[in-house]
């Protein structure tokens, strides 16, 4: 933390009664709409700090550990908790419709405004009024829905970032992401570029910007000074972007990406994207595309090494469509997805995979229609927050059993599925679920039955857990494992 210079400069300037005046003022603030308690929240359970200050939502997020803490407060306090004094966390599988299906009425709470860059214009995830989002989505589903089954791999800007080939991460931004943009569509602009580790921003920006989007609004310029360096991130992340898309309007390159999708996007009043809506719209796609898929797949990549019965089951069901190891691949060929799309045990390894680790673990927060809302018999007030913890929600004993934590994807083949669908959403559910899903559902196929196919993977430490960063998105943190080609046998 970089508070000391600020706590020096706080000490010269304040005398001991000024220290008084604003530690009561800051006690105040807290204790009396905690005593008044206009929306009756004092009801829920919860943990102390969370009732009285948003605070202690801000340190779980500090600490990338928003989901679990959130998820032991559920097993200490039961289905509903009090998380933040204006937030209720409800860990129930009916919550998951009555707060997020269609027609509920609520919005995405002002957490969503911490992800907004490019002149505080937010993209299709960010936006929080349900018209400006209804016209956002409506551009952007219909390229969705075009490009999903056309292309996969490289996908975003026609042309990928080059941290394979380098085997490195690091990719090449502008130095002023101002002249980046203007460049937009300029044929011979000069723009002067760094390098910078883009894997690296990626996980620096999305975990501070979910620290300082649960913080009350009016702290978060302060704060945000205070971890100037970490928000240095999220400045080279939105270069990177404008650096992507720039390079992308000016390339000869005709091939149908996201970015010419989105170039062609038109409004009901047939208006192009904007220049910083289409930086917006890029940088989340960006994000939402590869931090989400990738941690999936790292994911589900560990619980395989972790469990070498399952991992053989994969295999066998594998080589029954595929064929032997050694065919094929030895030509370097993907899966193709309609070859493998109706394997249903590669379905429930993804699933369960999914489920345990939940990529997006916490509860999404939305507020509460002027009209007030109900969930499960309880009524709540508008303005209220409220939300639906998936990491929770995906280990409920009362869906998934006694063995919720354990690896077992045959739960899907042998037990209630249609009850366990019902609290399972790891795309979210309702009119601001996943634009992303079918594409994601694609790449996880595709990416799992190829490396299974072609490798067999065993952890160093067999019994090693898997550490995860929590933030928005749950980052596998690095465990090892040994890898082995897998070689053709005759049986
Ligand atoms: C395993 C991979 C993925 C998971 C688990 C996932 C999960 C989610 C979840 C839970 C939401 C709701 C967020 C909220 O309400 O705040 C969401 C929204 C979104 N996702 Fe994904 N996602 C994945 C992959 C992708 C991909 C590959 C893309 C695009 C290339 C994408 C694009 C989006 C967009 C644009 C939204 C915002 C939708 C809206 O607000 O209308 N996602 N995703």
């Amino acid at each position: 933390m970089e508070l000391q210079p600020y706590l020096h400069t706080i000490a010269r300037n304040f005398d001991a009664t000024s220290v008084f005046v604003v530690f009561l003022v800051i006690v105040l603030a807290h204790l009396v709409p905690y005593l008044s308690d206009p929306a009756g929240l004092r009801a829920y359970p919860g943990p102390t700090l969370a009732k009285l200050s948003r605070a202690w939502l801000a340190w779980i997020a500090y600490h990338g550990r928003i989901s679990t803490s959130v998820h032991e407060a559920h097993q200490k306090y039961g289905t509903f908790v009090r998380i933040s004094p204006v937030e209720v966390s409800i860990a129930h599988p009916e919550a998951l419709q009555q707060i997020y299906g269609h027609n509920t009425g609520t919005t995405k709470s002002d957490m969503y405004d911490a992800f907004t860059q490019f002149g505080g214009i937010p993209s299709v995830f960010a936006a929080r009024d349900r018209v400006e989002h209804a016209r956002k989505r409506k551009i952007m589903s219909h390229r969705f829905n075009y490009l999903a089954f056309d292309v996969i791999g490289d996908l975003a800007f026609g042309s990928p970032f080059g941290m394979l080939v380098a085997a490195r991460d690091s990719t090449q931004i502008a130095t002023s992401q101002k002249a980046a943009m203007e460049s937009y569509g300029v044929e011979d602009a000069k723009l002067e570029y760094v390098t910078i580790s883009a894997v690296d921003a990626v996980n620096v920006a999305s975990s501070i910007v979910v620290f300082l989007g649960v913080l009350p609004p009016w702290i978060r310029p302060i704060m945000a000074r205070f971890f100037a360096t970490k928000m240095r991130a999220t400045g080279e992340l939105a270069s990177m972007v404008v650096t992507a898309v720039a390079k992308r309007l000016v390339s000869s390159v005709s091939r149908q990406d996201l970015l010419s999708k989105l170039l062609e996007g038109r409004d009901e009043q047939d208006t192009a994207l904007s220049k910083n809506e289409l930086s917006a719209e890029s940088l989340t796609l960006l994000v939402a595309g590869s931090d989400t898929t990738a941690n999936s797949t790292g994911a589900i990549t560990y619980f395989l090494a972790q469990n070498p019965n399952i991992q053989a089951k994969l295999q066998e069901v594998l080589d029954q469509v595929l064929g032997p190891p050694g065919g094929d691949s030895e030509n370097g060929d993907v899966a193709s997805y309609n070859e493998i799309k109706n394997i249903e045990y590669l379905q429930d390894v993804i699933n369960e995979g999914l489920r345990l680790h939940s990529t997006v673990g916490v509860g999404l927060p939305r507020v509460v229609p002027e009209s007030g809302m109900t969930v499960l018999g309880k009524t709540f007030a508008p303005g209220t927050v409220v939300s639906c913890p998936l990491y929770t929600l995906h280990r409920l004993p009362s869906v998934w059993g006694n063995d919720a934590e354990v690896f077992n994807p045959d739960r899907w083949s042998k037990g209630d599925r249609a009850t366990m669908l019902k609290a399972f959403a790891p795309f979210s559910v309702g009119p601001r679920a996943c634009l992303g899903r079918n594409l994601a559902s694609m790449e996880l196929f595709v990416y799992i039955a190829t490396i299974f196919h072609r490798y067999s993977f065993v952890l160093r430490t067999p019994d090693q857990e898997l550490g995860v960063d929590d933030g928005f998105v749950r980052k596998p943190l690095g465990v090892y494992v040994g890898v082995k080609r897998r070689e053709f046998r005759m049986t």
